[in-house]
């Protein structure tokens, strides 16, 4: 095995690819679904249950040049309140669907900024919760702030709702990189909201970093990553910034001069990931840090561990209802996404009982096979082939291309492979997404549409689609609480 340098990794391994919050990927999504479909799907849902909720509030008091989400402003309380009753009324059509009590052991708000839901439409929201669905007793129930909004009486508000975990965005401390993000934060008010909700007796908390914007440096992330350890977090996502002004308008004011190139991507991801296990996190997937006593971190060990359209999470529930502008759902049958905007959700929900879906996918035997085998990859950095069941009437599948086309990878010392077994080395971990694609049989497709050949082994650029989230990667993370679009950086 050759180590190679880091001009080589990022010749053989740079570029686009999804972040793999759901297999297929949103980028294949089409309006072959619609609400029809959908409708069906949620009919043949087992009555058991169990199903998980994601509400998703596209608002925001201001907007952020780097963000690649799908928000805007809503600045009057009306505006807001009607959303919020928006998303009660698509509650109300899916559960007269799917059925009435159905277990719920996650519920989560994403945006934007979901925070900006006046309280009396949350406290509406959360009633129709309990009343449609059974909500355990030890259910999730998790939100996104924004640190510098977060007004006075929500995070109590917050507490006595039962929510017990909320994700901060931070992104970075240092002045001239938050001038040139169009955000600018102090310390002061992140720790502040941290007290706030801990006082709330909210115990879960999440606060996001991002690597790779205008003026970083791995020094300057560095103090980042370190004070912001300080305030102990139980979890960290470290996004590396996606750079998507074709999908996202507003990053083309960003000084894209002063964006740090792969190689400095690299090691600035590579100095964050010092600084926070040193503080004492462990590295979970991708681009997570947990405590090591923390639920992700134990499931991360336990391979229990799994990824949605949030991102890396503890929910092993493979229904999860996704209600507002651009949310998808995720059902066995296939995954539906709802309209994008705010405007042409209302439309959609205006005046009849169809449900305000847009696009989605079906997904086959292989789908879910493939998607079972990359999100093991994605969640345990690797997968033995031999302990994946294919769905039933399914024949094995014959994986001797995508074994072989991990060689370079074994050669650069970022994967084993033994047998049928393939280990993502630490090493290997900033291109967990590149061995995921060697899976992704939907990917060639989307490629030669983009007109653009590609090895599976050595993502080039692509830009191909957009979703919720930062463009270059979710349709997946972003698709709603993580950022995401549907395509980012690989460094
Ligand atoms: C949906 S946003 C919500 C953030 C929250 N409303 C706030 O303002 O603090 C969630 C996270 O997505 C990440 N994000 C947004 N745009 C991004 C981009 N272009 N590249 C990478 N991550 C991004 C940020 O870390 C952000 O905290």
């Amino acid at each position: 095995m050759s180590a190679a340098s880091l001009p080589d990794l990022v010749l053989r391994y740079g570029g686009n690819l999804p972040r793999y919050t759901s297999y297929p990927t949103a980028a294949s999504f089409t309006d072959a679904v619609g609400p029809a479909q959908m409708e069906g799907w949620l009919k043949d849902l087992p009555r058991s249950g169990p199903v998980s909720l994601y509400f998703h509030v596209p608002f925001c008091d201001e907007l952020c040049r780097f963000c690649g989400c799908n928000t805007s402003v809503m600045r009057h309380d009306e505006g807001r309140q009607a959303y919020g009753d928006l998303l009660r009324e698509e509650m109300r059509r899916m559960v007269a669907l799917a059925g009435e009590g159905l277990p719920v052991g996650h519920v989560q708000f994403g945006g934007g900024t979901p925070t900006t839901l006046p309280p009396a439409a949350l406290r509406r929201i959360m009633r129709a919760v309990r009343r449609f669905f059974h909500l355990g007793a030890d259910a999730e129930l998790s939100m996104e702030l924004d640190p510098r909004h977060l007004s006075d009486g929500y995070a109590p508000l917050l507490g006595e709702l039962g929510f017990n975990r909320v994700s901060l965005g931070v992104q970075d401390l240092d002045p001239q990189v938050q001038e040139a993000c169009g955000r600018h934060q102090s310390f002061e008010q992140t720790r502040s909201c941290i007290t706030q909700v801990r006082n709330a007796g909210i115990a879960g908390v999440n606060i996001d970093l991002i690597y790779g914007l205008p003026y970083q440096t791995a020094e300057s992330v560095a103090v980042t990553a370190a004070r912001i350890a300080d305030l102990g977090p139980d979890r960290l996502a470290v996004f590396g910034y996606a750079h998507v002004p074709w999908k996202q308008k507003r990053q083309r004011t960003m000084p894209v001069k002063a964006l740090p190139g792969p190689m400095r991507r690299l090691e600035q991801r590579a100095r964050i990931d010092q600084v926070l296990r040193a503080a004492g996190y462990v590295a979970v997937g991708l681009d997570h840090y947990a405590r090591p006593g923390d639920a992700l971190a134990r499931a991360a060990q336990a391979g229990t561990l799994h990824r949605n359209f949030q991102g890396y999470t503890t929910d092993s529930c493979d229904v999860l209802l996704g209600m507002g502008a651009s949310a998808i759902s995720m059902l066995p049958q296939g995954f539906a996404q709802n309209v994008t905007s705010a405007s042409a959700y209302a439309r959609a929900m205006a005046g009849h009982a169809a449900l305000p879906v847009a696009r989605g996918i079906a997904r086959t035997p292989e789908d879910l096979l493939r998607g079972a085998i990359i999100e093991r990859i994605m969640c345990d950095m690797g997968v033995d082939l031999a302990r994946i069941v294919p769905p039933a009437g399914m024949a094995a599948p014959d994986f001797t291309a995508e074994l072989q086309a991990l060689a370079p990878f074994v050669q650069d010392g970022l994967a084993t492979v033994e047998g049928q077994r393939i280990v993502v080395t630490d090493r290997g971990r900033p291109f967990l997404r590149n061995v995921a694609a060697l899976f992704d049989t939907h990917r060639a497709g989307l490629m030669a549409q983009a007109g653009q050949a590609d090895s599976p082994a050595h993502g080039r650029e692509s830009r191909a689609a957009a979703g919720r989230g930062p463009a270059a990667e979710s349709g997946d993370a972003a698709a709603q609480a993580v950022p995401t679009p549907r395509f980012s950086s690989t460094l």
